[in-house]
């Protein structure tokens, strides 16, 4: 059996991996070894086996004694730990959610649902780092991927909503504390049916504003309000985040050398870990909304089309139906008025599952078989 060495196990998004790698019967097609940067000698997770005492992550010779490492433990760690580990000869395959090899030659972007044809020619050859893909990019592509296949796309500008958890575990419990700021400022008032609402927003507008409300790591008030920029800032005027739409998303199906152009704005929302898009598509052709809607439908097993109906679209197409499920559903697909060419399409999904943890232990089972 191979050696797989996880890394990050005990953070976020490795914490969904292991649960997922647990549900799914991973465990039993390798031998796992844990490794963590702070409790080498200690008990790993439960997976409902025994397991070796946790090694120790910085530990060059221990890594390089397995097959293949799964990290979800972030960019540095990937930074340094991936270029001691290839200069030291280790050949074994890199699996990681971090974004810092996406976009190196020689590494792919993992999402086989959408991209199993490019990731064996990669394994083919022989390609050793496998990198998720940035979380909106692939929540796009499990939404949407059936257009691409098809040719059936000239562009893509999609406008996020983008969750807390994309930030981290300590950013979701700010969202929580200032949602609870914000409540507390006005609980008597609220309570008391006869107050006036225009007195309660004032008050909430001034704990935004003041110290009471917590944005030591937001930096600023995300409840009761939203951040329109996520990520570094490029020159091209585009935020990180939205700059990875094209080229993750070109990468990912193979055609950099054809790209196809996808640009638009990212925006933080007070969603927990379900992001969302609004995607406004230049269609290749005037295909007819019943051929679109049977594409989308069919490219995988987890996208599922909404009626564009409201109660539909409100039931079924938001975080709070999605999260916690691998499902993807995609629906408002209409033509909209600029053209026959032009359709809309909104669409949700769990950042942690499809967005992060979920293309890595996919990956992983494709290296094993
Ligand atoms: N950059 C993303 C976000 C995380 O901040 O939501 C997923 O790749």
């Amino acid at each position: 059996m191979k050696r797989v060495g996880i890394v990050g196990w005990r953070g976020m998004v490795g914490s969904v991996l292991t649960e997922r790698m647990r549900a799914e019967g991973d465990f039993d097609h390798f031998e796992p070894v844990f490794f963590s940067t702070s409790r080498a000698g200690g008990t790993g997770p439960d997976i409902g086996r025994e397991t070796p005492p946790v090694a120790d992550a910085n530990d060059v010779d221990a890594l390089a004694a397995m097959d293949i490492i799964v990290t979800t433990q972030g960019g540095d760690y990937t930074t340094t730990l991936h270029r001691a580990l290839r200069q030291a000869g280790w050949k074994g395959h890199w699996i990681d959610a971090a974004s810092t090899l996406r976009m190196a030659e020689e590494s792919l972007i993992v999402l086989d649902p959408v991209n199993r044809d490019v990731i064996e020619q990669g394994i083919h050859n022989g390609v050793r780092d496998f990198v998720g893909g940035n979380c909106t990019v692939s929540l796009m592509l499990m939404a949407i991927g059936g257009l691409f296949r098809q040719g059936l796309v000239e562009w893509v500008s999609p406008m996020t909503y983008q969750a807390a958890s994309g930030s981290g575990a300590r950013h979701m419990r700010e969202l929580l504390e200032q949602m609870g700021a914000l409540h507390g400022a006005v609980a008597d008032e609220l309570a008391d049916p006869a107050s006036a609402i225009l007195a309660i927003d004032r008050q909430v507008t001034d704990t935004l504003r003041s110290d009471a409300l917590p944005t030591e790591n937001w930096g600023f008030p995300l409840a009761g309000s939203l951040l329109p920029w996520l990520d570094a800032e490029m020159a091209s005027g585009q935020s990180k985040e939205e700059w990875k739409a094209e080229v993750e998303t070109n990468k990912i199906l193979g055609r950099q050398g054809d790209p196809i152009p996808i640009d638009g704005l990212c925006v933080r929302v007070g969603a927990m870990r379900s992001h969302s898009q609004a995607l406004t598509i230049k269609l290749t052709r005037d295909a007819p909304l019943d051929e679109v809607e049977a594409i989308l439908g069919e490219a995988n097993d987890w996208v599922s089309v909404v009626p564009n109906e409201k109660e539909a679209s409100l039931s079924r197409l938001t975080p709070a139906a999605v999260t916690g499920t691998l499902d993807v559903p995609v629906g408002r697909l209409r033509k909209l008025s600029m053209g026959g060419e032009y359709l809309s399409a909104f669409t949700a999904g769990d950042q942690l599952l499809w967005g992060a943890a979920e293309p890595l232990r996919r990956t992983l089972r494709i290296l094993l078989e």
